[in-house]
Parts: C-alpha cells; sequence; structure tokens
C-alpha cells in the first residue's frame, strides 16, 4: 500500500488518557469522592462489578508511563485532571498534595520532550457538587471557572494546550438523559440543561484560562457523521435531527453565538434556562476545536410511539466491528472534518482531533507479542482518512490516538482494550503491542 501521505509541517502527534480511567489511587493524598466513585459502587451499573479504584495504577507508574510516551516519539500527550483532586468537594481552596501530582506529570511530560495537553473535565466531578446538583444546576459551570484558574495558576507557567470539556454531549446523554454513566440520570429531554451549563462552563472556564495567560484553548466535542438510513424523507429528516442534538447543540453556541432551533424536539421558542449574557460567555474566541471520531451513526425515523426523540439509531449492515461493535468506517472522519469545514466557514478554529482509536482485545502470540494487526489497520487508514480530509482543505493539526493505554471503559469496565500498550490489570504490567512500534514507525517517517 502506499505510503500514508505527509502531514503538514509541525502537525501534533499524540495519545490520549483520561484521570478516572487509568489513575487508581481513588482515596490518596486528598482525593474526593467523584461521581464515577458513587457510580461504579452501585451494583448493576458497570460490566461484571468492575470498578476504577486500581485501575492502571499511573498515579504511581506515571514515570513509567511518561517513558513509554517518550519512546512512542510522540508530540503530545493528552490526559485530564481529577477535579477532585484539586478541589475534594468542589469548591474553595486547592487540595497541595492533588495538584502536586499534575505538578509531577507535566515536568516529567517536558522533560521527555512531550507537550503536556491537559483536559479540565473528563466527566468525574465531584460527588459534592453533584449533591447540590451537578451540571442540571448553573453554578457547577462557575465552581468550573474557579478549579480552572486554580489549574492555571498552578501549571499554566509550563502547560502549552488546554482543553476545558471532553465530550459534553456523551457527558449529557449518557449520564443525565439515558443513565448508563455517572450520574446515572434517566431525564430525556429534562436533560438538556445539563448541556447548556457545561456550554456555560466552557465559556467562563475559557476567560479564565485566558486570564491566566493560556496560549492556547481548545474544547473537545465528539462527532460523526448523522447517515440516513435510506432515502427516505422521514429518515433525511431523522438524520438531520441527530446531527442537531448531536453536534449543532454544542458546536453552535460556542462558534457563532447561538443555539440551532430545536423545533424537531418539541421545544419551540426559548430554553427556559439560558439567561441574558449566557450565550456571548459561551462564545469565547476558540485556539482549536477537538474531534473525538470512532465512527457514523446510522440514524433511521422512529417508530411510532416508540421513543420521544425524533429519531432512532439503526446498525449499519456488512461492515466490520471492532470488539465493541462500532463499525469501522474511515471515511467518517474525512467527512466528519471536510463538513465542520464546510458548515462552519471562518467561524471554525483549527481542528484537532483529540481521540481516535479502536478496541480490540488480540490475544498473545506464543512468544507474549501482541500483533494487533486490526488496530494498525484502524489507525492506518484514519490517518489516510485524515489525510484526505487536508487535502481537501480541512485545517487539522493534530491527531492524537486513544489511547495509550488499556484502561477503564467506563460501563464496559475493563472488557475493552483500546490501549497501544496492554495492561494486566492484575499486576500493572505495560507491554507495549504490535501497534505501539508501528504508530511509532508512522510518526518518524512523517518528521521532516
Ligand atoms: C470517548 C471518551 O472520551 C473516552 O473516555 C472513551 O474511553 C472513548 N471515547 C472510547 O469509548
Amino acid at each position: 500500500m502506499a505510503a500514508i501521505p505527509l502531514l503538514p509541517d509541525g502537525f501534533t502527534w499524540g495519545a490520549a488518557t483520561s484521570a478516572f480511567q487509568i489513575e487508581g489511587a481513588a482515596t490518596e493524598d486528598g482525593r474526593g469522592r467523584s461521581v464515577w466513585d458513587t457510580f461504579t459502587a452501585t451494583p448493576g451499573k458497570i460490566r461484571d462489578g468492575h470498578t476504577a479504584a486500581t485501575a492502571c495504577d499511573h498515579y504511581h507508574r506515571y514515570e513509567e508511563d511518561v517513558a513509554l510516551l517518550r519512546r512512542l516519539g510522540v508530540d503530545a500527550y493528552r490526559f485530564s485532571i481529577a477535579w477532585p483532586r484539586v478541589q475534594p468537594d468542589g469548591a474553595g481552596a486547592a487540595n497541595g498534595p492533588g495538584l502536586a501530582f499534575y505538578d509531577r506529570l507535566v515536568d516529567a511530560l517536558l522533560d521527555a520532550g512531550v507537550a503536556p495537553m491537559p483536559t479540565l473535565y473528563h466527566w468525574d466531578l465531584p460527588q459534592a457538587l453533584e449533591d447540590r446538583g451537578g451540571w442540571l444546576d448553573r453554578d457547577t459551570a462557575h465552581r468550573f471557572a474557579e478549579y480552572a484558574a486554580i489549574c492555571a495558576d498552578r501549571l499554566g507557567d509550563r502547560v502549552p494546550h488546554w482543553i476545558t470539556l471532553n465530550e459534553p454531549f456523551e457527558h449529557m446523554a449518557l449520564g443525565y438523559a439515558l443513565g448508563q454513566h455517572a450520574p446515572g440520570h434517566a431525564y430525556l429531554l429534562d436533560a438538556l440543561p445539563a448541556a447548556h451549563h457545561q456550554l456555560l462552563g466552557h465559556g467562563l472556564a475559557t476567560a479564565a484560562l485566558r486570564a491566566a495567560g493560556a496560549p492556547h484553548v481548545m474544547l473537545t466535542n465528539s462527532y460523526t457523521p448523522a447517515i440516513p438510513a435510506s432515502a427516505a424523507a422521514a429518515d433525511t429528516a431523522a438524520a438531520l435531527a441527530y446531527d442537531t442534538l448531536h453536534r449543532r447543540l454544542f458546536t453552535d453556541p460556542v462558534l457563532l453565538g447561538a443555539y440551532p432551533a430545536l423545533d424537531g424536539f418539541g421545544l419551540d421558542g426559548d430554553l427556559p434556562f439560558v439567561r441574558d449574557g449566557d450565550l456571548a460567555a459561551i462564545a469565547q474566541p476558540l485556539d482549536g476545536l477537538g474531534v473525538n471520531y470512532y465512527n457514523p451513526t446510522r440514524v433511521a425515523a422512529p417508530e411510532p410511539g416508540a421513543t420521544p426523540l425524533p429519531f432512532e439509531i439503526a446498525e449499519f449492515e456488512h461492515v466490520h466491528t471492532t470488539d465493541f461493535g462500532w463499525p469501522v468506517i474511515p471515511s467518517g472522519l474525512t467527512r466528519t472534518l471536510l463538513d465542520l469545514t464546510a458548515d462552519y466557514g471562518d467561524a471554525l478554529p483549527p481542528l484537532w482531533v483529540t481521540e481516535n482509536g479502536c478496541s480490540y482485545d488480540t490475544a498473545p502470540d506464543p512468544d507474549g507479542r501482541i500483533r494487533d494487526q486490526a488496530r494498525i489497520d484502524y489507525l492506518d487508514a484514519h490517518v489516510r482518512a485524515l489525510a484526505d480530509a487536508v487535502a481537501q482543505g480541512a485545517d487539522v493539526r493534530g491527531y492524537l490516538v486513544w489511547s495509550l493505554l488499556d484502561n477503564f471503559e467506563w460501563a464496559e469496565g475493563y472488557h475493552q482494550r483500546f490501549g497501544l500498550v496492554h495492561v494486566d490489570f492484575a499486576t500493572g504490567e505495560r507491554t507495549p503491542k504490535a501497534s505501539f512500534d508501528h504508530y511509532a514507525e508512522l510518526i518518524r517517517a512523517q518528521r521532516p
């Protein structure tokens, strides 16, 4: 197969993780309880009752993980800061020992020549804030800005890229609308305030980061092209409705300063939780937009009476899927990047693919080597898809693989392995897979 086209000079290659999924050390150094600690302790919520009490034990093994990043040759590492380590109750003075961990991590990354790219919020809300309403409560947005300021104050002199939120759509949908993730609410469309308050938190935190001199601030959303299940007008309308909820609801206010019309959802007119000035606060200029891409979504018109939503998710047919059952359709990444470019025009900042990856639990060969060819193929195909989008005019500045390590995959526990590095969850032992060496080689081949 032809070599992967060279991405523009200065393109950033990286790998990503998040705090709750890898750190463990759930009660160490004054860390407070998060909604995910509560959720994982609730029977029936996580497959096989797995918890993240130890996870990859990254809290104690971060030096080893930074050494792996150095060996991988990445330019940047996207990790997240656990709010309950920094503010155990989600408000007030910083917890010194918790913040010190990220201080050590940032320094170790810089020593290794890897740019730190922290995400401030990857779903692990302090439980104390959830007890006061969580993201359904407007005050959480203000608390988030306060927490952002604490982080920027301590780490801002060494952090080149900040990300405010990770995937606010998934957090709202799975955590507040469907009850599949923490905090476990199944409020359907009554979850919408959790969208608005996260976006408000993003805007206020961006302002706080700027005030502390942050040079580069992004928001990371998940994006998925909504593909109508058929050419029927009803399926096309359903796909548009899905795109409105998944993409436009979390992008229009940030880039255009306005919410999309939600009349298809029975919500015509004003959203009662949006106050004067909120949209201006949300629409802060950004330096980049983070794109997490895994697969497109096939959307159909709902069966009458089946759901209060104007769409249903349908399965793709005759498509290879990962161990998670997710369809492998790399052209969806090209389409995602080009659609954003076309739909937002001059309002769109440079794009960064802040997550892309796949779950495959490839067994080791007799020599102990994990030859995860399926992951290699997935990554190659998606980098090519990204390069196609760049060739067609998308301004994409970086690509970060999800994930550096096998880790705690939320409601799936340890069942989905996304890592370039295998983790033995009983011992913590790390073993780079063939995809690790392949990605290192891909990065080397891209360097001028
Ligand atoms: C997106 C989320 O940000 C991350 O936490 C998760 O592990 C991956 N997708 C895979 O599901």
